[in-house]
């Protein structure tokens, strides 16, 4: 067992990226049913009981371990924390600011601590607050991220420099080859989004599926968001946001996400992926990808 799958229970240091609304129970289940370690995601939901609904359905599809993302933009990150932890959770990423304050807490909730970080400073901020392992997550991958971007071909090596703590790197990772090169880089895992929107278990809409398999290379951009930049597909929304066309920012809650990542309105909201969208060219199975992922 390596560090990372003790800390995980998985059977690979394999983690599925947290990703909005679809993060559903069935792609959740069938990651750790394949050996890795799926995670739900709370980020922008706006209901605890929904939430434990999520936890409560997951569980009932596998008994493998799984775990959940708190980001910390939502005002009830706290309520996600207490609901996940009586579910069973054992293991949380937190991501999108920094978890001084919350940590107290998830450490009374006996909840192992992974914090998703964009720099080296913050790497070391996460050691010093006690994270259990940090992901360090490169500026190609999808979805929301700072201005400040660092590739992951030059982050995760400089966070493994700088923190004794386990790194998992994320961004741009699709297959073995990913896999291999972010061992390479000194990385004990991967976290990886994008792929698995392109399984036949994930809920997101043919048409977001379809997209990320046309992508080129060239495929994704980032949209300013103010607060944040979102790195997501270049439908024709996004070329126009991308322009200046648009008069005003896109919706960026919990139904814009359904509208656009579910039921495939693609002017409801951006399609948030990452640039290994380019490397992307079937739909498979969880199961087929990770079984290649590991050969
Ligand atoms: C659609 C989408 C939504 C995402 N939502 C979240 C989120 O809620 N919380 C989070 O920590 N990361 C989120 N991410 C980032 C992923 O968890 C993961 O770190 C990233 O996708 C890895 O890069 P890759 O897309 O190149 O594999 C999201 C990514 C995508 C593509």
């Amino acid at each position: 067992m390596s560090k990372v799958t003790d800390l995980l229970g998985s059977q690979y240091p394999i983690i599925q990226g947290a990703m909005g609304v679809i993060c559903n129970p069935e792609l959740v289940a069938a990651v750790s049913e394949a050996g890795g370690f799926g995670l739900l995601a709370t980020a922008f939901a706006e209901d605890v009981e929904a939430v434990r609904e999520q936890a409560k359905v997951t569980k009932k599809l596998t008994n493998k371990p799984s775990g959940a993302n708190l980001f910390m933009m939502n005002p009830l990150t706290e309520n996600f924390a207490k609901v996940l932890a009586e579910e069973g959770i054992r293991t949380v990423t937190v991501s999108g600011g920094s978890p001084k304050a919350l940590i107290p807490l998830l450490r009374d909730l006996g909840l192992k601590v992974i914090v998703v970080v964009p720099t080296v400073e913050v790497a070391k901020g996460a050691e010093g607050l006690g994270a259990d392992a940090v992901v360090a997550e490169g500026s190609e991958s999808g979805g929301v991220q700072g201005f400040k971007g660092v590739s992951t071909m030059v982050l995760v090596p400089a966070v493994v420099d700088e923190v004794n703590i386990p790194v998992i790197a994320a961004g741009g990772i699709s297959d073995s080859c990913g896999y291999k090169a972010a061992l390479a880089l000194g990385a004990e895992g991967v976290q990886i989004g994008t792929r698995f929107i392109a399984t036949k278990e994930c809920i997101a809409h043919a048409v977001y599926k379809n997209t990320i398999v046309a992508a080129a290379d060239t495929g994704t951009g980032l949209v300013n968001m103010l607060r944040f930049q979102i790195r997501a597909l270049r439908t024709t929304l996004v070329e126009r946001l991308l322009k200046g066309q648009e008069s005003s920012m896109p919706d960026f809650t919990w139904q814009a996400m359904e509208d656009s990542w579910i039921k495939g309105d693609l002017e409801a909201g951006v399609l948030p992926a990452g640039q290994v969208a380019g490397r992307i060219s079937t739909i498979l199975s969880v199961r087929e990808i990770i079984k290649e992922i590991v050969a």
